[in-house]
This record gives C-alpha cells, sequence and structure tokens, in this order.
C-alpha cells in the first residue's frame, strides 16, 4: 500500500517494510551499509515531465534548467540531461560533472557569485552560458572573451523562501544586480560586441505559494522592457529562477503546478507581448521540485537512551550526512522502515552521531517504540542531502543507490576511512 507521508508514489509499505519502487529497504541497506541515500529514477523523470508538459502546454519555448546544486549525483544528471533538460551550475565543479554527464555546453547556463578571473577563463572555455552576477564580474570577464551571448541576474528587490537564508533577493541579497545597475551591465556588454543577450533573477527557494513568482516576473518583465527600450536589445531568454517548495510538513499543501504554469505564462507571454520583447524561451531553474521527493536517506538505529526529560533515538546519520534540519530547522517526514505497521506511541529526539548538541534530526517526533538495529527513513532527502553533506568529524561519506522498477545499482560507493587521509600531506619536518 502507498505510504502517506509523502506524495513519491514509488514508496509502499508490503508487510510493514519500506520498499522503493519495488526494492526493499533491508535489502538495500543489507548490501549497501547505512547511511544510505536511495534515489528514486523514475519519480525524478515524473517530477520533471509533469512540470515541463504543465509549461509545455501553455508556451512553445520553454526550458528547464534543472539546478545541480540540489543533487549533483552523475546518474541524476544523466537522467535529466535524456530528459532534455538543460543545466542550472553555480561553480565550475557544477560545469565539469555536468559536462562529465553528457549536457552540452550550449545547455549549461553558469550562475555564480563572487567568481574568480581563472574560474571564469574556465567557463570561456567550457563554452558554456554565462550569467553575471555584477559589474565588477563583467568587466573582468570582457577582459578574457567577449561571448557571443551573455546573461545579467538582476535582484528583483523582491524575495521568498523557507528560511532567512534562502532568500536571494532584495535588499539583504548578496546576489544579481539592482535595477539602476542593470542598464549599464548590458551598455557595457553591448559596447564590448555582445550580440544576444538574456535575463535572470532567482528569488529564493522553498516557496510554496505563487504569488512571490508572479510579483518578482512582473518586476523582471519590466525591467526587461526598459533595457529594450533604451538599449534596444533582444532577449533570447528570460529565466525566472527556480525556488517551487515542496512539503515537507504534515499539513502543508504542494504548490499547484497547473495553477504556477497557468499564472505564469499567462503574464509572461502578456508582457513580452506588451513590451514587444518578441519570444523569448521561457526557463526556470528548479531543482528540489525535480529531486527531493525522489531520495531517501536510510539510517540506522544504534542506540534508545532515556534520560528524566527526554528519549533520544541515537542513529547514524547526523548533520554531516543531512544538514537541513541542523541549518534551517528544517521538518523531514521520518519513518521507521522495519515497522511501517506498528502504532506511534513514543515521542523522540532523533540525534546523530556528531559531536555537536545540534545533531539533531528531528525533535518532539511521535514514531513507533524504536529498538536498536531498527531502521529509520528520513523522507524528501534527495535535494540539499547528499550534495551538502561533509567529512566533520571525520566521518567518511555516505553511498548513494538508485533504484528503478525493483532494480538497483550502487552509484556511489560509501567512502572508508583511507578516504579520509587522500590529498594530505605531512611535510618533511613533521614525518
Ligand atoms: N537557481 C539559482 C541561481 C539558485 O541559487 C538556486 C538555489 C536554484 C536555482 C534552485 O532552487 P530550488 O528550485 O531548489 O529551490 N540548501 C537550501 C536551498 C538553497 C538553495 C540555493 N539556491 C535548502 O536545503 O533548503
Amino acid at each position: 500500500m502507498p505510504l502517506k507521508f509523502s506524495l513519491n508514489p514509488y514508496l509502499e509499505d508490503r508487510d510493514g517494510v519500506l520498499y522503493i519502487d519495488g526494492v526493499s529497504s533491508l535489502e538495500l541497506v543489507d548490501k549497501f551499509d547505512t547511511p544510505l541515500y536511495v534515489l528514486a529514477e523514475r519519480r525524478i523523470r515524473e517530477n520533471y515531465r509533469r512540470l515541463y508538459e504543465a509549461l509545455r502546454r501553455r508556451y512553445e519555448k520553454v526550458r528547464i534548467y534543472y539546478s545541480a546544486k540540489a543533487n549533483t549525483g552523475l546518474s541524476v544528471l544523466k537522467i535529466l540531461e535524456s530528459e532534455g533538460s538543460y543545466l542550472d551550475a553555480v561553480s565550475p565543479g557544477e560545469v565539469f560533472l555536468a559536462l562529465k554527464a553528457g549536457f552540452t555546453s550550449d545547455r549549461i547556463l553558469f550562475t555564480g557569485t563572487s567568481v574568480r578571473n581563472d574560474e571564469l577563463r574556465y567557463l570561456v572555455d567550457s563554452g558554456v552560458t554565462i550569467n553575471i552576477d555584477s559589474l565588477s564580474q563583467l568587466r573582468r570577464l570582457l577582459k578574457i572573451h567577449v561571448p557571443e551571448v551573455l546573461s545579467v541576474r538582476v535582484n528583483p528587490e523582491i524575495g521568498a523562501g523557507h528560511h532567512e537564508h534562502c532568500i536571494t533577493a532584495g535588499r539583504n541579497s548578496k546576489f544579481g544586480i539592482w535595477d539602476a545597475d542593470v542598464v549599464k551591465a548590458y551598455r557595457y556588454a553591448k559596447n564590448a560586441g555582445v550580440k544576444r543577450f538574456g535575463m535572470q533573477m532567482h528569488i529564493g527557494s522553498g516557496i510554496l505559494t505563487i504569488e512571490p513568482f508572479l510579483l518578482a516576473a512582473e518586476k523582471l518583465l519590466n525591467i526587461a522592457y526598459h533595457i529594450r527600450e533604451e538599449l534596444d536589445v533582444k532577449f533570447d531568454f528570460v529565466d525566472l529562477g527556480g525556488g517551487i517548495g515542496v512539503p515537507y510538513k504534515p499539513g502543508e499543501k504542494p504548490l499547484d503546478i497547473d495553477l504556477y504554469a497557468e499564472n505564469l505564462i499567462k503574464l509572461y507571454v502578456e508582457r513580452i507581448n506588451e513590451y514587444d520583447l518578441g519570444e523569448p524561451w521561457f526557463c526556470i531553474e528548479p531543482g528540489r521540485y525535480i529531486i527531493c521527493d525522489a531520495g531517501i536517506l536510510l539510517t540506522l538505529v544504534n542506540t534508545v537512551k532515556t534520560t528524566p526529560f527526554k528519549k533520544f533515538v541515537g542513529v547514524d546519520a547526523g548533520f554531516n550526512t543531512l544538514i537541513r534540519p541542523a541549518m534551517y530547522g528544517s521538518y523531514h517526514p521520518i519513518i521507521v522502515a522495519n515497522k511501517l505497521r506498528s502504532k506511534d506511541e513514543e515521542v523522540y529526539d532523533i540525534a546523530g552521531p556528531l559531536c555537536e548538541s545540534g545533531d539533531l534530526l528531528a525533535t518532539g517526533r511521535k514514531l513507533p517504540k524504536i529498538s536498536e538495529g531498527d531502521l529509520l527513513a528520513i523522507l524528501n532527502a534527495g535535494a540539499y542531502g547528499f550534495s551538502m553533506s561533509s567529512n566533520y568529524n571525520s566521518r567518511p561519506r555516505c553511498g548513494e543507490v538508485l533504484v528503478k522498477d525493483g532494480e538497483y545499482a550502487l552509484v556511489r560507493r560509501r567512502e572508508h576511512l583511507e578516504d579520509l587521509l587522500r590529498g594530505q600531506e605531512i611535510p618533511s619536518w613533521l614525518r
């Protein structure tokens, strides 16, 4: 039977055990150990297609740039490449991985902030499209190379997001170019010989209502209009960024994707006609929406500890493996993968193995009675899970498995203790 905790239809309860697209979670941990990220390929494809089709039905020229930072696994990139996705990269490393996964450079848009000159050189040599974030970056880029096509990241002064750290536009944001400087950027680029242009924004992440997207799009298209008026620049594409949220907490409703597409495309088409902007590609850059609910983190219970105040469940994944709860106070659904039919009867704090009091994956969570050796599944862990993991406390990073219709394959082996030595040298005087 399907699980009530997730929108992912490939999560199933078979006799009380969690199956992920036909594969037993118990078999996976038996084979690959814990902590273990599991990704369901069919869910990734489904999420991509649902969004693409909702937009494409309403406007011919649509591009989805998968935001790789959410999950840069090579297999994930390959899956999206095969779907026809474009890619949003924020570092030379993401460009490198995308190229390795088969994306051609014309399908990659680089958006960086505080970019080094040697990184700009790498981007130019790779042939990706660059979305500039500051006049300083633009000046330095044009000294290296004048590209045929260039995009400018605009701060539309409207930001939104699930946490202060995830709001990427507005007065306090370090990202994008402020209104008054936008025209300077395009003028400078045009005079230098750039022929074709894009305009981009990204207002924030984890947004579950349509209004902020509409308000910011209205602002951005208006800025595009002024640029066209002033400089006679035509836009190849307008990129409204990522940010579509997904429900994590009970009671949170998913964003209605049809309504999102309907409203946003309607506004887009009206404004590009009204402002005589031609027919630029309509672009967005979702990360979380594509990959979040396709990923599950499996973690083993080591310890159950009771104090006069709390019941702690000690597991083998901490904020080294999944940092979102510690970093943003984020809620992730947690289930006991081997006891899906047991009644919730105890309230626990779920604690990781790190020597930090903040290393908690959840607090005050009502779950079935948990024993050592039980397996917890942390849901909605596909986005910003592995990609934000670390080696803190000298813990090797965990492995990743891809599942598809009863089949599975290890796509990233877990690190070993030896990996902790990689790249380290002992100076001669300590030898
Ligand atoms: N485009 C740009 C330029 C971005 O900076 C981001 C995310 C995206 C697209 C994709 O946003 P999404 O569709 O995934 O919301 N670590 C945080 C999220 C940080 C997002 C940073 N930028 C979290 O775990 O919630």
